[in-house]
């Protein structure tokens, strides 16, 4: 029962904390607090502070005023502190007004109408008229074990057959109407609001049944069906599964997925952090529920484009509520995937993989906005530019609005032709021929949807022992993995021990490689050029000599174009640049033309 805010402001007021902690606690003056030795955890040293309205403890964390400081040593209820604390300072606890009684009691009753509906449920799940929603439950691979945590039923046929149950436990028509089980259907008439469904249980953050999602055998319209909103329930304020999550946030973020089934398939997989919002788009109430456990929710919606664009909803609904201890991370699915489907195809390792290095919401946000213009123009750059700048001023935290703002253009410089190596460098083409299977890999790097056009003379490339290691890290990580991204794949050789090898292989030195984020076109053509050249290079300086001789014999035009050409060809090689040479010939097509 909720106590008036100013009943409980005067009791805070009348109840000093040096005061009542220093009954229990020896306190010594420090400045203008108090300070003692923690009685919620055992120390010889002091970390505990008391000031007038609070108190903290710097070496278990402990924190509270008055009423919790009562709670916490005694371990006694809210409303059992409040009265002690009252009856000390004289003060009188205002009794409920018959209104608010009442309405705690339908709240009350509330959950226990859906409670009983539960059972009902789950017992009708059981018995031969629920066997085939049993059936198609462990069809989809449910254990019976996960079938009865998640509490999972069957509706029944409807025709009053769960009012008729209810109505034995003594619960009332109207009831059930305002716990969201039956509908009215004209006077004095009702009819089930679920009926020919597996039921799903959703609870609230402390495990109490609020109201019930419901499942289609078949290929009924609409799939899935969710109580209508009650006093006790509000979709925009549900997560699935987050009662279950809860005792396992402190260690892992919570994962938020899109459906039912995929929280429970995760949870059975041992991925106990799932959650999911029921149908809707992820709400702010949301967002700062999650948040409330974790700094960064991560994000894993399906690999279709409604989960594309529930994911960009989601970027967009968080950013002017991030913070420096507020962000999300996103997990991309492979294609056509949901977790659910993804833990019955590959197991719980392919989920692992998918969720082991999830973008952080900046990259995800730089995608997404990168991704409407083609940027072959200065109007696409500055159109671009524009937009991520605006996307950083919806930022509320005005100190990770201008992070934003720095991170996102630096992301969109990378994206610039990589300039010309330094020159003392340009003077040694040995050393930057040398360095091709490095720029290869580099390429890679930043660009892993090629792998699966050049796998075949990535496998054949003779790579020194650091690179041949990331290499097979690449390969491994790519593995069931149609989704390759940069970003994901750099989180993971960190993840894996490469990070310095990462860092050497994306040097600058001899030479840039490919910027950042190449498409995968530009990717492509710079793997293939210094493929090209480190296959060709070898026989180029041969090829040179040749043709320079057999034309100092004929002095044929021809011959003067071609060792032209071919000599364009060795100095792009030997500097690893893509030059025009005269006469539109590429070095490429001197290289291989040949
Ligand atoms: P999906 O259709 O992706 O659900 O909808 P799913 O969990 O993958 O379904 P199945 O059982 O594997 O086929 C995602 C969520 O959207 C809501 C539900 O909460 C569902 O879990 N939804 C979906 C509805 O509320 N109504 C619908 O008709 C469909
Ligand atoms: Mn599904």
């Amino acid at each position: 029962m909720a106590l008036p805010a100013p009943f409980l402001e005067d009791l805070r007021a009348r109840s000093p904390l040096p005061e009542l902690i220093g009954r229990r606690v020896r306190l010594s003056r420090s400045g203008r607090q108090w300070k003692g030795c923690c009685p919620f955890h055992d120390e010889k040293t002091p970390s505990f502070y008391v000031y007038d309205d609070h108190f903290h403890c710097f070496g278990c964390g402990a924190h509270g005023d008055a009423i919790s400081f009562v709670m916490q040593s005694q371990g006694l209820g809210f409303m059992e502190a409040v009265a002690q604390l009252a009856a000390a300072c004289g003060l009188a606890v205002p009794q409920p007004s018959p209104e608010a009684a009442a309405a705690e009691q339908t709240r009350q009753d509330l959950f226990s109408v859906l409670d009983a509906a539960a059972k009902a449920f789950t017992r009708k799940l059981f018995l031969p008229e629920g066997k085939k929603a049993l059936d198609y439950l462990t069809g989809r691979g449910l254990t019976l074990e996960t079938i009865r945590a998640f509490g999972l039923g069957w509706s029944g046929e409807g025709r009053g057959a769960l009012m008729a149950e209810l109505g034995r436990s003594g619960v009332s028509p109207v009831q059930a109407v305002q716990a969201g089980l039956l509908r009215e259907a004209g006077e004095s008439k009702y009819s089930e609001f679920f009926f020919n469904r597996v039921m799903f249980p959703i609870s609230d953050q402390r495990a109490r049944i609020v109201s019930f999602g419901g499942r289609t055998l078949g290929d009924g319209q609409p799939k899935y069906l969710n109580g209508p909103e009650t006093e006790i329930f509000s979709k925009r304020r549900a997560l699935y599964g987050l009662d279950r999550a809860r005792a396992q946030l402190k260690a892992h973020p919570p994962i938020v997925v899109e459906g039912y089934m995929d929280v429970i398939a995760l949870h059975q997989a041992g991925f106990p952090t799932a959650v999911a919002p029921l149908g809707t788009a992820l709400t702010e109430e949301q967002l700062a529920l999650l948040w409330r456990h974790a700094e960064a929710p991560v994000i894993c919606f399906d690999g279709d484009a409604a989960g594309a664009r529930a994911a960009e909803r989601a970027i967009e609904l968080a950013l002017p509520l991030i913070g420096p201890g507020r962000t999300l991370a996103f997990a991309a699915l492979p294609e056509g995937e949901d977790p659910d489907s993804l833990i019955a195809n590959g197991g719980a390792d392919a989920f692992r993989r998918a969720i082991a290095a999830p973008e952080p919401l900046f990259r995800a946000l730089f995608r997404l906005v990168r991704s409407r213009y083609s940027e072959a123009t200065p109007e696409q750059r500055a159109g671009l530019r524009a937009e991520l700048e605006a996307a950083a001023r919806r930022i509320g935290d005005p100190g990770l609005a201008r992070e934003y703002r720095r991170a996102l253009l630096d992301l969109s410089f990378t994206r610039r032709a990589a300039r010309p190596a330094p020159p003392a460098l340009r003077q040694n083409p040995a050393a930057i021929a040398a360095d091709r299977p490095r720029q290869l890999v580099a390429v890679l790097i930043h660009q892993p949807l090629l792998l699966h056009e050049i796998e075949e003379e990535l496998a054949t490339l003779d790579l020194a022992p650091w690179l041949d290691g990331l290499r097979a890290a690449i390969l491994q990580w790519s593995e069931g993995l149609p989704a390759l991204d940069s970003a994901a794949l750099i989180a993971h050789l960190h993840a894996v021990g490469l990070a310095a090898e990462v860092s050497r292989a994306l040097g600058r030195v001899p030479l840039p490689v490919c910027p950042a984020g190449a498409d995968l076109a530009d990717a492509r053509a710079r793997w293939r050029e210094i493929h090209g050249m480190l296959v060709a290079e070898p026989r180029l300086k041969e090829d040179v000599d040749a043709a320079r001789r057999a034309f100092e014999k004929t002095e044929s035009p021809e011959l003067q174009r071609r060792v032209i050409a071919l000599a364009f060809a060795r100095r792009g090689a030997g500097r690893g640049e893509a030059e025009e040479a005269p006469e539109g010939l590429t070095q490429g097509q001197a290289a291989t033309d040949r």
